[in-house]
């Protein structure tokens, strides 16, 4: 008897016949997210939930008395209540490795963007204004050899490393939960303290994943250590920042700028001050949102929810 699975992001039809190949399935196709009731609604015989960022909590639980595994699309898995999940023998899987190189690019964008005011230069243009010949207005600050440190060395900050590394010739600092000897050897990359990371990097990259731990990581404090020219980048998620303080600090130009992929509350309200700021580049959470590594990470993602569903124990568990 195949097991039952709710589908409850929309996948590509190559995921879905994976899928349907080892399991029964309903499904939520529309575009966007599945707004939570009709996800709940769904739950009562699934076995199985392929979900993209859905908060996995008691309540969920309580809706879904047979489920057994539930995968997520994304590497971060913020999402699960790991205790309420443990409690009932529920694994979750996520879909690390897939997205790094990815992701990785779109933070060297921000990088650039945000140091080159990429965006700012664009409508300067568009509105008419080059005829002004306001040459040094319109500087920036450099991006090669300067010095990237980097908060949370996993896959994603190995890959920006390398692109830090190698192709714009950065010094390369880290701070991570462990240290990392291979990086070290191979980037040249120095472990340092939060705090020295801070006072010391031109880029300063957010990579660490959202916990209790981790939440508001960076606020009023470490903030007041960066230098006035550094710039800040998040692509985490945006409960590491005190966003009210990361404001403050942009709004009095205690940073030079920030580029942003996520934010504490997302979609990001309209009248946040964050948007009415020249210093500060705003994404729509796109860090992994190219068509390939979207399918990879959703087959990787369906992958690993069958062998959860089999009884296999997942390459990719998340185990805390
Ligand atoms: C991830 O995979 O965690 C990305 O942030 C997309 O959610």
């Amino acid at each position: 008897m195949k097991p039952t699975v709710y589908i409850a992001r929309k996948v590509p039809t190559e995921v879905e016949d994976y899928i349907g190949k080892h399991c029964n399935y309903s499904k939520w196709d529309q575009p966007g997210p599945i707004p939570r009731e009709v996800l709940l609604e769904n739950l009562s015989n699934a076995e199985g939930l392929l979900i993209s960022g859905g908060k996995i909590n008691q309540e969920l639980l309580d809706h879904a008395p047979r489920l057994r595994a539930v995968s997520t699309i994304s590497v971060g898995y913020n999402n699960f209540d790991l205790e309420a999940m443990k409690a009932r023998g529920i694994l979750g899987t996520n879909t690390p490795q897939v997205l790094n190189d990815t992701v990785a690019d779109l933070i060297f964008a921000l990088i650039l963007s945000t140091a080159r005011r990429i965006p700012e230069m664009d409508r300067y243009v568009r509105e008419g204004n080059w005829k002004r010949g306001d040459d040094e207005n319109l500087f920036g600050i450099d991006v090669h050899h300067k010095t990237l440190g980097i908060i949370g060395m996993g896959g994603i900050g190995e890959a920006v490393a390398h692109r830090g590394k190698w192709g714009f010739g950065m010094n390369i600092l880290y701070h991570n939960r462990t240290r990392k000897p291979e990086v070290e050897a191979t980037l040249e990359a120095e472990y340092c303290s939060l705090q020295d990371l801070l006072r010391k990097s031109d880029f300063i990259v957010l990579m660490t994943p959202l916990t209790p731990e981790t939440h508001h990581l960076i606020g009023a404090e470490e903030l007041a250590l960066m230098k006035p020219t550094s710039v800040f980048i998040n692509a985490s998620r945006g409960a590491t920042v005190d966003e009210e303080a990361l404001i403050k600090a942009l709004q009095t130009n205690k940073i030079y700028g920030a580029g942003l992929d996520v934010f504490e509350r997302e979609p990001l309200a309209h009248d946040n001050p964050l948007l009415s700021l020249p210093n500060v580049i705003t994404l729509p959470h796109i860090g992994s949102s190219t068509e390939q590594t979207r399918f990879e990470m959703a087959m990787l993602a369906a992958q690993s929810l069958v062998s959860a569903l089999q009884g296999e124990t997942p390459a990719n568990l998340v185990k805390e």
